[in-house]
């Protein structure tokens, strides 16, 4: 059965490759269906987000990585997905999951499974590294190396566009 992860991914976090990882080897063919959702304020554009993923998932023959645009249900029933695959941290997240898979079943049938996050990933977030990586902190402990280059020159560049007293 083909699965997807959705996500924001801003930035992907080897907590996120991880339930990728894993999802591939329960589902075999996988979408990373990275989420466009204009209320938000990302700090990598759409287009970064799905290249730093592409890096990140090349060595993962069954991983393609696509734009989710619109609601997930719909692009899953364009995408022939079966099943929705989401990372589970701590209860809040599961809170919240669980009424997301309660309405994207109601919709239209499609399952979702929920893994435990590795534990030594279980605290992380994209918000919180961008949080640290905004004031200076190394987080290249959390993301690919790849990923640690681009927050820390996009980073670099947003400081040099700041009016000093800003
Ligand atoms: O990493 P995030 O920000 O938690 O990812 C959110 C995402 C993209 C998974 C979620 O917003 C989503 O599913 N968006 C698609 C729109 C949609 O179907 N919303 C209703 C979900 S019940």
């Amino acid at each position: 059965m083909r699965a997807i992860c959705p996500g924001s991914f801003d930035p992907v976090t080897h907590g996120h490759l991880d339930i990728i990882a894993r999802a591939e080897r329960l589902f075999g063919e996988v979408i990373v269906g990275v989420g466009k959702n204009s209320a938000k304020n990302y700090l990598f554009s759409a287009d970064e987000r799905i290249d730093m993923l592409a890096e990140a998932t090349a060595g993962m023959p069954g991983v393609r990585v696509l734009a989710l645009e619109g609601l997930l249900v719909d692009f899953c029933a364009r995408h022939g997905v079966g099943v929705i695959v989401k990372g589970l941290r701590f209860a809040s997240d599961f809170d919240f999951e669980l009424q997301m898979a309660h309405m994207n079943r109601a919709l239209t049938s499609v399952e979702t499974v929920m893994l435990p996050s590795a534990a030594q990933w279980a605290t992380i977030s994209s918000t919180m590294i961008r949080e640290v990586a905004a004031y200076g902190g190394d987080v290249s402990q959390f993301v690919p190396p790849s990923v640690a280059e681009r927050i820390r020159s996009t980073i670099a560049q947003r400081a040099e566009g700041t009016p000093e007293h800003a």
